[in-house]
């Protein structure tokens, strides 16, 4: 599948965490231990940014296993990291591989693994977590592969947080007649190939909140869109040129169409007058 960058998450964070809703945080504290550790997961973690928004806000002593496939972003993660802490007065150290991260109100100790999530699900210990979470992964998943992470979670009764799942929905501002079949065009590249079989694409909130009810859990989503405006033009100028890159693989006769509509939108960035939603859905659950 196509590689994330670094450069990108970074570019991506500050969105995420302006669009989250801290709320669900809340809603799922209960259920985990307060007498001890909590036990974390996160699958595809990048560089830890899940990790950034979450702890702080959950709050107490947590230990967090972060794997992805991607041994450089992993290895990228604690600089990262220690920037992050650093405006956020926090604080990390590091005794050999295990890092820690102490800040107000939180203590993490972070372990990374590095694994193939599509391949190899095996060599993730479910039972030695009390909270499952992800960020901007179950989009690029397929069903089959969802539905093993859910009974895997149910199985060992971890708590789920599902972050940022991109649920098809893209506004522009202003609008452009090119923008309704452009946007049909990325989400069909959505539902393609990702390397864990037939991707969900904008279909994964729905589909994860239905496969939790009906696996046992309680279930709260709310919408977590990326809200963007004039003061991120880096990040809309990326998300212009991958839509018309993706809108171009799947109707490569309309490249000069969708090459024109990119230089349109491109320009509205450059004037300060271009806004752009994105739909996302969080999606937390807990076991009856
Ligand atoms: C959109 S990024 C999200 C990263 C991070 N959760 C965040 O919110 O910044 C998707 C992540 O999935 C990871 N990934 C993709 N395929 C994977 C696989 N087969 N096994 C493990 N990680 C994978 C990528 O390396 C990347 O870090």
């Amino acid at each position: 599948m196509t590689g994330f960058s670094a450069d990108w998450l970074s570019l991506r964070e500050p969105a995420d965490t302006a669009a989250r809703p801290p709320a669900l945080i809340d809603w799922i504290a209960p259920s985990l231990p307060r007498d001890r550790s909590v036990h974390v997961l996160d699958l595809a973690t990048g560089t830890g940014s899940n990790l950034r928004y979450i702890a702080p806000r959950l709050g107490g002593l947590q230990q967090w296993v972060l794997a992805d496939h991607d041994s450089a972003l992993l290895r990228a993660m604690p600089e990262r990291l220690s920037t992050w802490a650093v405006s956020n007065g926090a604080e990390v150290s590091a005794a050999g591989a295990l890092l820690t991260v102490q800040g107000e109100g939180f203590g993490c100790r972070v372990d990374r693994l590095q694994v193939d999530l599509a391949r190899d699900l095996d060599a993730v210990e479910f039972s030695r977590f009390d909270l499952v979470t992800t960020a901007a992964l179950l989009d690029l998943v397929s069903d089959v592969w969802l539905e093993d992470l859910v009974r895997r979670c149910v199985a060992e009764g971890c708590s789920v947080l599902f972050a940022l799942s991109y649920d098809g929905r893209i506004e522009c501002t202003p609008a452009d007649p090119l923008d309704a079949r452009i946007r049909d065009l990325v989400n069909a590249h959505q539902r393609t190939e990702k390397g864990f079989g037939p991707a969900l694409g904008p279909d994964a909130a729905t589909r994860t909140i239905r496969l939790l009810e009906r696996l046992g859990y309680e279930v709260l989503a709310e919408q977590s869109d990326w809200r963007i405006d004039a003061a991120q033009p880096q990040l809309q100028s990326e998300l212009i040129s991958g839509w018309a890159s993706a809108a171009a693989a799947m109707a490569t006769s309309d490249r000069a169409l969708i090459d024109a509509w990119r230089e349109r939108r491109l320009a509205w960035v450059r004037d300060g007058q271009s806004r752009l939603v994105v739909g996302h859905v969080d999606v937390v659950g807990r076991l009856r």
